[in-house]
């Protein structure tokens, strides 16, 4: 019977808590032992007490909690082989054989390259007598299971990741406050929305809230957007439109890779437009608080997808990563849709974008 560590990785997302429990809870019914591997990558490097057998009951009520109940952590250690090794000796000390992460891409490629490294690690903790041949046996070969939890959406090959839909909801109800007191005072609000180098939430924000101008990295706007903006939020007002709201995702761009802020917006609308302009940075009220029931729903559909995968994986089975296409919970290879996510942002010129890839493996 398997036994399966499941772990949370990298920034936070509502959903994740989810995400374990329905981990834990389908590997139990399905007659295996359920691990959670507490602080992520650093649960494993410090074993003892940060990988832990979970019982039905421990993850009761998981399902509504914000955050991640299990803690998450960036782990330099991990970076270095040396810890990988402390890592891989941890989890055969507690006779774990698959391994279940939810996390962005930077999370998921760690795991991939851990699994890739596994059996030379195994022959390295053999060699230098760390374990006796037959204990290392059984363990020759890893199972890695990606779940993709992120509130930023930016994995290729997933409509959805754990936590999107909760962060949109957030920022929807944000600008919903805001545009009352918008309109009491005819005011333009800058709004900076989360989402690293992916515009999905600013951009559905955008539909949804009906703001006037939105800036994503996906498409950064012409040479003379600072003209095209202040024509169409004026235009809006000579319509009868008392408050401008215009959403910036972070990492905005202009098409020379040059950082658009919220700052340089809010001088053009004051400025150029003459409006009374504020900038609210949503911040971290984006990523904490509940998962909406999207998100749970997805958390637990791919939580039960995830174990599944796990106990009908053979020794060729590449790794994983839990999707949702059209609505339907599907399997891609992990490798791939991380390569596509990366291949996609250089398509859009994004040159950046693999230099800044770079490190995040061990968040
Ligand atoms: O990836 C999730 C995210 O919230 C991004 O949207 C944001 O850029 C980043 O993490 C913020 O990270 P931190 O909480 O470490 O400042």
């Amino acid at each position: 019977k398997k036994r399966i560590a499941v772990m949370t990785s990298g920034g936070d997302s509502p959903g994740m808590s989810a995400a374990v429990r329905a981990v834990v809870r389908q590997t139990i019914a399905s007659g295996c032992t359920a691990f959670c591997v507490y602080e992520g990558y650093q649960g494993l490097v410090d074993g003892g007490d940060m990988i832990r057998e979970m019982k039905w009951e421990d993850v009761r009520g998981w399902i509504s909690e914000g955050g991640t109940l299990i803690g998450t952590a960036r782990c330099m250690a991990f970076i270095e082989r040396a810890g990988r090794l402390t890592a891989a000796n941890n989890m055969i000390e507690k006779g774990i054989d698959a391994l279940v992460i939810c996390g962005g891409d930077g999370s998921l490629t760690g795991a991939d390259k851990f699994r890739a490294e596994w059996p030379s690690l195994m022959e390295e903790l053999i060699s230098t007598g760390k374990r006796k041949d037959h204990e290392v046996a059984p363990f020759r070969h890893l199972n890695i299971v990606g779940l993709v939890g992120s509130i930023d959406n930016d994995l290729s090959s997933t409509d959805a990741t754990i936590g999107c839909y909760s962060s949109l909801q957030r920022i929807c109800q944000s600008i919903d406050f805001i545009d009352s007191t918008a309109f009491s005072h005819q005011r333009a609000f800058v709004v900076e929305v989360m989402g690293r180098h992916c515009g999905w939430l600013a951009l559905m924000a955008g539909v949804s809230c009906g703001a006037d101008f939105v800036f994503i990295p996906e498409n950064p706007p012409s040479e003379k957007w600072e003209d095209d903006m202040c024509s169409i939020v004026k235009k809006h007002r000579e319509m009868g439109k008392r408050k401008t709201i215009v959403i910036v995702a972070e990492g905005a761009h202009d098409k020379n890779l040059n950082h658009i802020s919220a700052s340089q917006v809010k001088d053009l609308l004051s400025n150029k437009v003459g409006l009374d302009t504020r900038v609210t940075t949503l911040g971290h009220v984006q990523r904490g608080g509940p998962p909406c029931a999207y998100d749970r729903m997805l958390a637990t559909l791919q939580g039960v997808e995830a174990v599944k995968a796990v106990l009908e994986a053979t020794p060729e089975t590449e790794s994983p990563v839990i999707c949702i296409v059209e609505n339907k919970i599907v399997r891609k290879n992990l490798v791939e849709a991380i390569k596509m996510t990366k291949k996609v942002a250089e398509d859009i010129g994004r040159k950046d974008f693999a230099a800044a890839m770079k490190g995040r493996d061990a968040e």
